[in-house]
């Protein structure tokens, strides 16, 4: 049988990603956004393509979750984009609604799905998809860490003119300013960067990572990223689907592994079927271990301003920092 993936947002990402994934022809798609016609509209047409680009993958579009149900893997690409004049608290109690709102209608119709969160603020919206799932970890995992690591990919091969096929990298922590991108792991065909990039120049690539969201943004003006999401996205989904047990940096709950407990953060997470496999802990300098605290605090910061308002978001949304199941 095929596979079945939902998408929640008919968005930039989230029909790019429908896009991605139907060309790989390995599952059927359901999009799912609340404007009337969109879903259905994009989902259409991406299904059209399928005799030309040559993928037999149908793809649906729908305002509610009947058609998604049963699905091996959601994908949570719904909310607003901070807009001028709203602060980053309203971007965050927004989006905590409609996350809460979709993850309750998509958990219930696939109950055994692996849920992939991409809604801004990524880390902490994972934590919102894991209490109201209340789905084991295991398939609850964010997508931040292969977007970063791919931007810090591209900015090292371009500065060397080297293939980004031979650049290896992580960039770890929270998907904000406190990620902490891993220089002393970065190699290029096996040479560590340190050795073919003087040291200031390298932190002005490390720093271009960290505002790499924001470059974007300040030149499409009416939006964010897209392209470069969707296909990080994609990638950990191949995981998932595909069985491939590949090592990706991604948002996942730490329950004491890098000395953090209670809260989602970036790292390097084996991802295969039925989600995260295994949490892989590298061994961290000491400014990057701190690093990656502090990245985890400005994250517990933002749960907390949640929890404190949790019952406004929604009447019975659970408790965001309950110790985990034993
Ligand atoms: P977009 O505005 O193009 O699409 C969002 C879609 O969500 C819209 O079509 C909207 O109608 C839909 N939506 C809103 N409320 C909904 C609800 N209750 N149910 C179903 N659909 C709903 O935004 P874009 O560019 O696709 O980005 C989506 C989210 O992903 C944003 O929060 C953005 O910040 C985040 N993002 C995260 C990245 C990451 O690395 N984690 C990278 C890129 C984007
Ligand atoms: C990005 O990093 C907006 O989180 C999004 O592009």
């Amino acid at each position: 049988m095929r596979h079945k993936i939902t998408i929640i947002g008919a968005g930039n990402v989230g029909a790019t990603l429908a896009q991605r994934l139907a060309e790989r022809d390995y599952a059927d798609i359901v999009l799912v956004d609340i404007v009337e016609g969109l879903p259905q509209g994009k989902a259409l047409d991406l299904l059209e393509a399928g005799p030309v680009v040559g993928y037999d993958s149908l793809i649906t579009g729908s305002n509610g979750y009947a058609e998604s149900a049963g699905s091996d893997v959601v994908v949570v690409t719904s909310g607003i984009a901070r807009k001028p004049g709203m602060s980053r608290d309203d971007l965050v109690m927004t989006n905590a609604g409609i996350v809460a709102g979709v993850v309750r209608q998509a958990s219930a119709a696939s109950p055994d799905a692996v849920i992939v969160v991409v809604s801004n603020p990524l880390d902490v919206m994972a934590q919102v998809a894991l209490a109201v799932s209340g789905f084991p970890r295991e398939r609850v995992v964010g997508m931040a860490g292969v977007l970063d690591t791919a931007r810090f990919r591209a900015f090292l091969a371009l500065e060397l003119g080297a293939s980004v096929r031979d650049v290896q990298a992580y960039v770890l922590g929270g998907h904000g300013d406190t990620m902490v991108p891993l220089t002393h792991l970065s190699t290029v065909a096996g040479v560590p960067v340190a050795d073919l990039i003087p040291a200031e120049r390298l932190e002005q690539i490390v720093q271009r990572t960290r505002d790499g969201g924001a470059e974007i943004v300040s030149l499409l003006k009416t939006g964010s990223a897209y392209y470069a999401p969707s296909a990080a996205v994609a990638q950990m989904v191949d995981a998932i689907l595909l069985d491939t047990r590949q090592v990706l940096p991604c948002s996942v709950h730490l329950r004491g592994e890098y000395g953090i407990s209670g809260v989602f953060s970036g790292v390097p997470a084996r991802l295969g079927a039925g989600g995260l496999l295994e949490v892989i802990e590298v061994a961290l300098s000491e400014p990057d271990q701190r690093a990656l605290g502090r990245s985890a605090d400005a994250v517990r910061e933002v749960v907390e301003l949640i929890e404190r308002s949790r019952t406004q978001i929604q009447a019975d949304l659970p408790p965001l920092l309950a110790p985990p199941p034993a």
